[in-house]
């Protein structure tokens, strides 16, 4: 492989990573991934050829497994699927969301593999959510700037959740395992130390001290907000294409736009640490 070499995507979002063999990464290449998902919050690479060890492996250079909960594993209890049936109607991650965020100590980033692609179709979009903090006014800023927002998975993963409502439901377990956790509204990223938006419509349930009622005018506004398009990039997915985002300064949504065709994708969450 040549030198390793940083496409920036979109002005919001994502660099392309070209050059590389992640299975056989050097340090100063290592560094060079790292340095360009700390500035642009999501990273693809293309062409690689991952074994399941492979992306363990990969995913290890950058911290500990957490191994979801919820999702199935693949043969592999390190790696989940993310799986969509051609009978199937409903995706996994098919609405604005951050991994994890209803973690005590959310997840650093997750590392996604394509397995079974769609003939078109399938990709996954990401958010800034550096440039939505970025783009808020300074009097919202200053107001959001004290206050702290409950996540919750019981509505996605729980008994009487999304997921179990609907033909995905075989594929998740625990539903006895749900919780809940209270991070800042605004969080300051522990590796670039930029400020960044800390709400998602996935898993973010009330600010703080507030009614379900009086957070869902200003939750719903701020979805408005950092889900403009300026703020995000668009990954379409091939055979060998890898991504690696940061939950903590990125949204993701898979689009579930290719019905009648299978899409099957290899996930490993890396953990995180407590957020301030
Ligand atoms: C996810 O939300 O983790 C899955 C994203 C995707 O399948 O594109």
């Amino acid at each position: 492989m040549g030198a390793v070499e940083i496409r920036k995507m979109t002005g919001g979002c994502g660099a392309e990573v070209l050059g590389v063999d992640i299975a056989a990464l050097s340090n100063s290449d290592m560094e060079a991934v790292r340095q360009a998902y700390v500035d642009y919050g999501v990273v693809f690479f293309r062409d690689q050829k991952l074994t399941p060890e492979d992306h363990i492996a990969f995913a290890r250079r950058w911290g500990d497994i957490v191994v979801n909960k919820f999702f199935t594993p693949t043969q592999n209890p390190l790696i989940a699927e993310v799986r969509k049936e051609k009978e199937q109607t409903v995706n996994i991650g098919g609405g604005w969301h951050t991994d994890h965020s209803y973690d005590v100590e959310p997840a650093m980033g997750s590392v996604l593999v394509a397995r079974e692609l769609p003939e078109e179709g399938g990709d996954t979009m990401f958010a800034s959510m550096y440039a939505a903090w970025e783009a808020l006014s300074p009097g919202l800023k200053k107001t959001l700037e004290g206050m702290r927002a409950v996540h919750s998975n019981a509505h996605v993963f729980g008994a009487a959740g999304f997921y179990k409502a609907s033909d995905q439901s075989a594929g998740f377990k625990g539903e006895s395992l749900i919780g809940e956790a209270v991070h800042p509204v605004v969080v300051t990223h522990p590796l670039s130390g930029r400020k960044a938006l800390y709400v998602n419509p996935g898993f973010t349930t009330h600010f703080e001290g507030w009614t379900g009622e009086e957070s869902q005018a200003l939750l719903q506004h701020l979805y408005r907000h950092a889900a403009r398009p300026e703020f995000t990039c668009r990954f379409q997915w091939r055979e060998g294409s890898v991504a690696f985002w940061d939950n903590r300064s990125t949204w993701h949504y898979a689009v579930n736009d290719y019905h009648g065709e299978k899409r099957l994708m290899h996930r490993i969450t890396i953990a995180g640490a407590p957020l301030h």
